[in-house]
């Protein structure tokens, strides 16, 4: 591995910029090239096969970029596609799945929700991680249904945002939920509005940190961290509005230009 390559994100949009904020904080010396599929937003709504298409089509587009490891920052892409990517391509790749495991060690009440899109919920490795390390735990399974896209509109924190996850949220709410799993990279941008929303006594957990430390951890492995010196560069593509994700981009404490991909 050549520890001076970039690192490469890939998400159905902006949702993985939360993941990659968490890696450039921890490694900050490393280039990284991110990849925005919004065009083809939001993937949780379309079936296993199309989904593993998108993964595919964007890991080769950042091997062409000469990436050295490839964060799928998608739950959804992860949960339906990653076994497929380590076996077709040469390079590592790390995933995101729903912190079930930590939620359910974690819980008081035997009851976490779990809210992602339906591509991720519908998922067989979904399933297993549930039953694997969660089999004493009541999940509550919740559908982001619509987040997603008012967030690749540049509506995160906005009224209509505000009424859909208050709907989705009561019932988990009233069923006594104690730990609240962010599913899905995007779902992070909507954190301040789940402050209000949410009763006190539910901590809210998501995966950003942890797949940070795995690709620190998987880069050492390979003898593939980039020697200090100089501050990493970054460069963030999107085959939809750069607009839009230049202002989330800023709402994450970054100032890096983002650059338009045909779609
Ligand atoms: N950010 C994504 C995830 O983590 C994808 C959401 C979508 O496109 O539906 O699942």
């Amino acid at each position: 591995m050549d520890p001076n390559a970039p690192i490469g994100f890939f998400d159905s949009g902006l949702g993985g910029l939360t993941v990659w904020r968490e890696t450039v904080e921890l490694l900050p010396v490393e280039d990284t090239i991110y990849l925005a599929d919004s065009a083809n937003a939001p993937y949780g709504e379309k079936d296993p096969a199309h989904i593993l298409e998108l993964a595919r089509s964007n890991t080769r587009w950042l091997l062409g970029e000469g990436c050295k490891l490839i964060v799928v920052a998608c739950n959804t892409a992860t949960t339906n596609a990653i076994a497929q990517l380590r076996a077709e391509f040469p390079i590592p790749f790390i995933g995101i799945e729903p912190a079930i495991k930590p939620a359910a060690l974690r819980s008081g009440t035997g009851k976490i929700g779990v809210l992602a899109t339906r591509g991720t919920l519908a998922s067989a490795l979904f399933a297993t991680t549930t039953r694997n390390h969660a089999a004493d735990t009541q999940i509550l399974e919740q559908e982001g249904e619509g987040l997603v896209a008012m967030i690749e509109a540049g509506h995160a924190d906005s009224p209509q945002m505000r009424r859909q996850l208050k709907r989705l949220l009561d019932p988990l709410i009233r069923s006594g939920i104690d730990h609240l799993v962010l599913g899905c990279t995007h779902y992070p941008l909507l954190r301040p509005l789940l402050a209000e929303l949410l009763p006190p006594g539910i901590e809210v957990v998501d995966c950003g940190a942890p797949v940070a430390r795995q690709a620190r951890a998987v880069l050492q492995q390979h003898d593939g961290l980039r020697e200090a010196g100089r501050e990493g560069s970054h460069r963030l593509y999107t085959n939809g509005d750069p607009e839009i994700m230049q202002r989330v981009v800023r709402t994450l404490g970054r100032e890096v230009p983002v650059l338009r991909l045909p779609v």
